[in-house]
């Protein structure tokens, strides 16, 4: 079986752990996830930081059984980091001694620019985001990391937290007070304004969850959601007046009841302070920074180029015969090279039509008939990491095939097909990702065949192209285009 590791981030509202698998190099899955609602931080504002008996006690119970669980998947590596909460306490070390002798865990303190760090790095690794200002509001603190060009350049740290300000303030009423908490406090952030601010961090993860259900976006991804301000700052600003009755039924889940309207109030300040235009959900925070400084310690924290976890993940757990589809990218490659211009597709198509090759044969991994339904379920499902929700929708969408149809024709009703391009460049990237997959029937090498293309006219010559011949009449011909097969 292949490896494990299990990371913990000992939050100061909530605790939590991913299990995460690692199928090759590079790529990873998370096989399982845990949270629990600790609040280790609890009390501890009005008593100059200091951990409370029962706070502590919740907390270790709830780690014991994240080690049970850690230990069922046989993790090799346990990473355990805590924040804002154990750096703040004075009688932090009690808490850490006790853990260390309970559970033989021992747990890393970061301070606040490492955990802005770790989360930015997260953004900047696994989100189609290349410059930005990551924020991470936590119960204790808020992080920010600014990403140039996708790098990880500066980091900030201040102590704004949703249990913070409630105890502080919004237990007593003082609104106002919280609000120049807050504000005093980002006078001080050594950042201007950015374009894009990822929101990081259970709060806006439960934000992004209700705005969606709200909306009734159709993917089910809360990871690369994207926002405008004006629905963002319409949105919160109805979450902030919402009655408890009212949040349940904008699917905030009860142990955030207390918690969402604090943490709203500082995502707002930020947004605005920042003169933020849009804002994008990541699911990945400190935790995969963690596991990612861990697994790419020797590459200077950064995943190789062109490089993408999800679609390795994908390719490494259900695609053993990956021969054919090796060629079939390289077949649309030169397809597409020679034929864009003619079919007025944007150059940047080249990447959803290369993965969508790539991706073609992962529904054998499931069965063989129908695979190709299988492929779409998979890639629309299990690509997370690296791009858009349109590339996602893209990407998958190609997959879908049917004798005698165009891939428009294949768009299912109430879906994600507003994520989609227009029909005419999905038909084009459709007729030739099935194209390539169709002159290949023999599965030979994409070497062993000539392309030539002149007015709409593509002559392709190459032996053993009985079953291409034969198999071309289940694609429908795009009325630009005019295909001859010559042995
Ligand atoms: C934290 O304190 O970082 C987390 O517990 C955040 C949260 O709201 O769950
Ligand atoms: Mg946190």
């Amino acid at each position: 079986m292949a490896q494990c590791t299990a990371i913990i981030d000992i939050g100061s509202n909530s605790m939590r752990m991913a299990v995460v698998q690692k199928t090759s190099r590079f790529a990873f899955h998370i096989i399982h996830e845990v949270k629990s609602s600790v609040r280790l931080s609890e009390a501890a504002y009005t008593n100059s930081g200091h951990l409370q008996k029962s706070a502590m006690d919740r907390t270790a119970s709830a780690l014991g059984e994240f080690l049970l669980i850690a230990r069922s998947f046989k993790a090799r590596k346990i990473l355990c980091v805590a924040t804002s909460a154990l750096r703040d306490a004075p009688n932090a070390h009690e808490f850490i001694a006790r853990i260390r002798q309970e559970h033989a865990l021992s747990i890393k303190v970061i301070d606040g620019v490492r955990e802005a760090y770790l989360g930015g790095m997260a953004c900047a690794n696994l989100l189609p985001v290349m410059d930005a200002i990551s924020v991470d509001v936590g119960g204790g603190s808020s992080e920010f990391a600014q990403m140039n060009n996708g790098k990880v350049e500066k980091m900030f740290s201040l102590n704004i937290g949703t249990v913070r300000l409630k105890e502080l303030f919004i237990d007593h009423g003082d609104m106002e007070g919280a609000v120049r908490y807050i504000d005093d406090a980002l006078n001080t952030l050594p950042f201007e304004s950015t374009q894009t601010l990822i929101g990081v961090g259970g709060t806006f993860r439960a934000l992004t969850h209700s705005l969606m259900k709200k909306e009734d976006y159709p993917l089910k991804k809360l990871h690369g959601y994207s926002t405008t301000k004006e629905a963002f700052e319409t949105f919160t600003n109805a979450i902030m007046e919402a009655s408890p009755k009212k949040l349940k039924s904008l699917n905030i889940k009860p142990d955030r009841f207390d918690t969402i309207k604090p943490g709203t109030l500082i995502l707002q300040r930020i947004a605005n302070h920042l003169n933020v235009q849009k804002l994008i959900c990541s699911g990945v925070g400190v935790r995969e920074g963690v596991y990612l400084s861990d697994l790419l310690r020797n590459a200077k924290d950064q995943f190789p180029q062109n490089y993408n976890p999800s679609l390795r993940y994908l390719l490494d757990s259900y695609a053993t015969f990956s021969n054919h589809s090796i060629e079939c990218s390289a077949l649309a490659k030169r397809l597409f090279t020679l034929m864009h211009t003619h079919l007025d597709l944007p150059q940047s198509y080249r990447t959803e039509l290369v993965m969508a090759a790539k991706l073609l044969p992962i529904g054998l991994g499931v069965r063989y008939y129908a695979y190709q339904k299988h492929s779409h379920y998979l890639a629309l499902n299990a690509l997370d990491y690296g791009l858009t929700h349109s590339q996602i929708a893209l990407v998958s969408h190609l997959l879908l095939f049917k004798k005698g149809n165009t891939s428009s024709d294949l768009i299912p009703k109430n879906s994600y097909g507003s994520l989609l391009p227009a029909d005419k460049v999905l038909n084009a990237l459709y007729t030739i990702l099935w194209l390539s997959h169709i002159l290949l029937a023999q599965r030979s090498s994409a070497q062993s065949l000539t392309l030539s293309f002149c007015d709409g006219q593509l002559t392709v010559s190459g032996k053993d192209l009985y079953l291409a011949r034969e198999q071309l009449k289940n694609l429908p011909l795009l009325p630009q285009l005019s295909i001859e097969l010559r042995d």
